[in-house]
């Protein structure tokens, strides 16, 4: 009787075509109302004797139907995979249909808009990777090992990554510990930019970047990645007078206001000296933020005169050039600008949010026609 149930059993689960049906007949031999299941109670009723067999057999049985079922359910997993991702191919090259027209995230338009702006500016555009080390993000930026910067930071490291695996352009002179395979991480910063390109060309420099940051960070304004733009101006006899009036000028045609109050409020950062937090004008009621004269100020980035140790650390003669930077988060900009309310909902991938607060493709922003 206990080797029929095994037989049955088994040939049902070869026959089996889907996982639902392996599911099932799990259900009809080991569920609680299941055959074996009904054996195993029907034991009471043996002999002592007879009940030790019988139990030894069939807990063998119910081993081997276990094993079957898990091999079938895993085989058949796999088959239902391939032919779903067989089925649900997209071909992202297809133009899109009529109804969905494509609009441009915030954060792109934010980008070219900035872009146009300093490109007016006479500022070329740098890019460095995503994926960095140490000694751009940190040893290089005047950030030592011990500084509590580096934990401020929240630093995405990579497991089991070297910087030398990836080939991010270390040589043994750049690298500051000598003999550690340099750790990689995500970018905290796009200063890291500055870094790379010092040290690929020779100054004068007149630069933004811009691109993905990424922070170990997660709440109501914070999250994982977020955008920055970066700026870079390195000449002889550059002084604060000139940070303040490209910052301000930026500010006023960014934000398309003839009048805009700008604050450099003294602050620290370990790769500018002096350094300071850049705060516009503004008026806050119960319900809105206005940009632009009024009684308060809010913070939009920091900048500096570059420390001259970040000068010496790229190989230029900080008593001959000199210079400043600054750094401003993109999200930022683009939810003042544009109203926008709540930071997370840029990496929702909402289509009705895109549709809301995209922009035509088609309208590309420069400063002949406005951003
Ligand atoms: N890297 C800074 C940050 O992410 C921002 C910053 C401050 C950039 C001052 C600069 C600068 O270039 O001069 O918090």
């Amino acid at each position: 009787m206990t080797q029929n149930l095994l037989s049955e059993a088994l040939s049902a689960i070869s026959a089996c075509k889907t996982t639902i049906a392996a599911e099932e007949i799990r259900i009809a031999f080991l569920g609680k109302k299941g055959k074996l299941t009904d054996a195993l109670k029907a034991m009471g009723q043996a002999s002592p004797e007879k009940r030790k067999t019988l139990g030894a057999e069939l807990n063998q049985i119910k081993q081997e139907i276990t094993d079957a079922l898990e091999a079938k359910k895993s085989a058949l997993a796999e088959v239902e995979l391939n032919t779903r991702l067989i089925a649900e191919k997209l071909d992202v090259t297809l133009p899109p249909r009529g109804e969905y027209r494509g609009k441009i995230h915030p954060i792109t338009q934010v980008t070219e808009e900035v872009t146009a702006i300093f490109a007016d500016l006479g500022f070329t555009v740098e890019t460095g990777p995503d994926i960095e080390d140490d000694e751009h993000n940190f040893s290089a930026l005047n950030i030592p090992e011990s500084h509590p910067a580096r934990q401020m930071h929240d630093t995405f490291y990579l497991k089991g990554l070297g910087a030398r695996d990836l080939g991010l352009g270390m040589s043994e002179e750049n690298t500051s510990t000598q003999n550690l395979e340099p750790r990689t991480l995500l970018r905290t910063h796009t200063s890291t930019v500055q870094i790379r390109t010092m040290r690929e060309e020779k100054p004068p420099f007149r630069f933004i970047a811009t691109g993905s940051t990424y922070r170990c960070d997660s709440d109501l304004t914070h999250t994982p990645m977020f955008h920055q733009v970066e700026a870079l101006v390195i000449d002889k006899n550059i002084n604060m007078g000139h940070l303040k009036g490209c910052i301000s000028e930026f500010l006023r045609v960014f934000f398309e206001l003839d009048e805009l109050p700008t604050r450099f409020r003294p602050s620290f950062f370990p790769f500018t000296e002096p350094s300071a937090e850049i705060d516009i004008g503004c008026s806050r009621s119960k319900e809105s933020l206005k940009i632009g004269a009024g009684s308060d100020w809010l913070e939009i980035g920091g900048c500096g005169m570059v420390h001259p140790n970040v000068l010496t650390n790229c190989g230029i003669d900080p008593n001959e050039w000199q210079g400043f930077a600054f750094g401003m988060g993109l999200e930022r900009l683009a939810m003042l600008k544009y109203g926008i309310p709540d930071l997370r909902t840029f990496f929702d991938s909402d289509i009705r949010w895109l549709q809301h607060y995209g922009f035509d493709p088609l309208n590309i922003p420069n400063l002949v026609v406005g951003l």
